[in-house]
């Protein structure tokens, strides 16, 4: 089933799971794995792939350009400062694109750039112009966009735009926005700005990443930037998986990516990252399509979307019914027939009061022990029998 209606907006999906997520305290990945991320995200058919920051280290740009020379789908960025330095090191890694920042924020300017505002114009000009002069494409991000002065927000943007920036990004470095104030925000720079990509890049500080990166798509904006899992500094960044199954499924847009691969790409990158995911996390989590409740488990299992949003085959995810303190006689009867029991009553009941007594002593019953309780139940019969 097409979940698209006929000419459904297409969004594309910029990924910087290998640079803003790596970004996570304590995470450190090598060459290697960042190329097997690389290849995953590619596969998966994110738009672009941010595979890192070249200027960082040799290691780093030595990953990057591996990326660049082997995805076959992605445009492979690198990130840079708004110098020279780093745009070397980021064409010469062989990017497609070359994703160029500077703070706007008043903040950033005095405490960390200690520029006045009339520098970073300056400099936004000369950097863009010089990465456009190295024949890449440019992205221009206004790092804490959404704690800039409007009017020179706008201002830097421009400055980028007729320096020659491709596409531009609004960065919500400190995740400060709400869902309304980005739907704003992305409409008003789109009213004073040339018809360039604009991209968002939300930060989960407020735990909103993902609902003001879905405004901003509704409002109008083309790219969302996303990382796997949502991992990255801090609260981390918007979760890819959870972006794309809302443009989808809420509204109706079209993405690139091959949904039915977010589930197996999560879990690797999870893996390479070595962070365990919680099992309640939307669309990939293990409990993303679990039940134990009796009363959902009647409705899931007479018909899913009682108590299920998207299937989970979509996102390559799976459901499971699972047996607890809250499961009723009709998941006993489901996991039997699994297991490849009757569920005749006798045995139903059995089942269900070891479920609760083992539950007070929180045990949690797999198939295995289904299967040991089932064989008790018939070792009783045939002894009372
Ligand atoms: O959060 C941020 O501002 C960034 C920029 C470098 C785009 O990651
Ligand atoms: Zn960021």
């Amino acid at each position: 089933m097409s979940v698209y209606g006929v000419g459904a907006r297409i969004v594309k999906i910029f990924d910087t799971t290998l640079r803003d997520g790596e970004q996570m305290p304590g995470v450190s990945l090598t060459v290697e794995e960042k190329v097997i991320i690389g290849m995953a995200l590619d596969e998966l058919r994110a738009d672009y792939i941010e595979a890192g920051f070249a200027a960082v280290s040799p290691e780093e740009a030595e990953a990057v350009s591996r990326i660049a020379r082997d995805a076959a789908y992605a445009t492979v960025v690198s990130l840079a400062r708004a110098n020279k330095r780093d745009i070397d090191a980021a064409v010469d890694a062989g990017v497609d694109m070359v994703h160029v920042f500077i703070a706007t924020s008043d903040i950033h300017m005095k405490y960390k750039l200690r520029m006045t505002r009339e520098e970073v114009l300056a400099k936004i000009a000369e950097s863009v112009e010089y990465a456009k002069s190295r024949g890449v494409k440019v992205l221009f991000s206004a790092e804490d966009a959404t704690r800039s002065d409007l009017q020179f927000l706008v201002e830097a943007f421009r400055t980028a735009v007729e320096a020659g920036a491709d596409e531009i990004n609004v960065p919500d470095t400190v995740g400060v926005m709400t869902p309304s104030r980005m739907r704003y925000l992305v409409e008003y720079l789109r009213g004073r700005l040339p018809p360039v990509p604009m991209h968002v890049h939300c930060h989960d500080d407020f735990g909103m990443a993902v609902a003001n990166t879905v405004a901003a798509l509704e409002a109008g904006a083309d790219v969302a930037q996303v990382t796997v899992n949502g991992f990255g500094e801090r609260g981390g960044n918007a979760a890819l998986e959870e972006v794309v199954a809302a443009a989808a499924f809420l509204l109706g847009m079209k993405t690139g990516i091959i949904m039915e691969k977010l589930y197996n790409t999560s879990r690797l990158v999870a893996k390479l990252f070595g962070i365990q995911l919680q099992p309640n996390k939307a669309v990939v989590g293990d409990n993303a399509f679990s039940h134990e409740s009796g009363i959902h488990v009647h409705g899931v299992l007479n018909n899913p979307f009682t108590y299920e949003p998207m299937t989970p085959e979509s996102v390559g995810n799976r459901r499971r019914i699972v047996l607890g303190k809250h499961s009723g006689r009709h998941s006993v009867e489901w996991a039997l027939k699994q297991i490849g029991y009757e569920p005749e009553p006798g045995l139903v009941d059995y089942v269900l009061r070891r479920i609760k007594e083992l539950s007070v002593k929180k045990v949690s019953v797999d198939e295995d022990l289904l299967r040991s309780i089932a064989q008790d139940y018939r070792k009783t019969i045939n002894i009372v029998g």
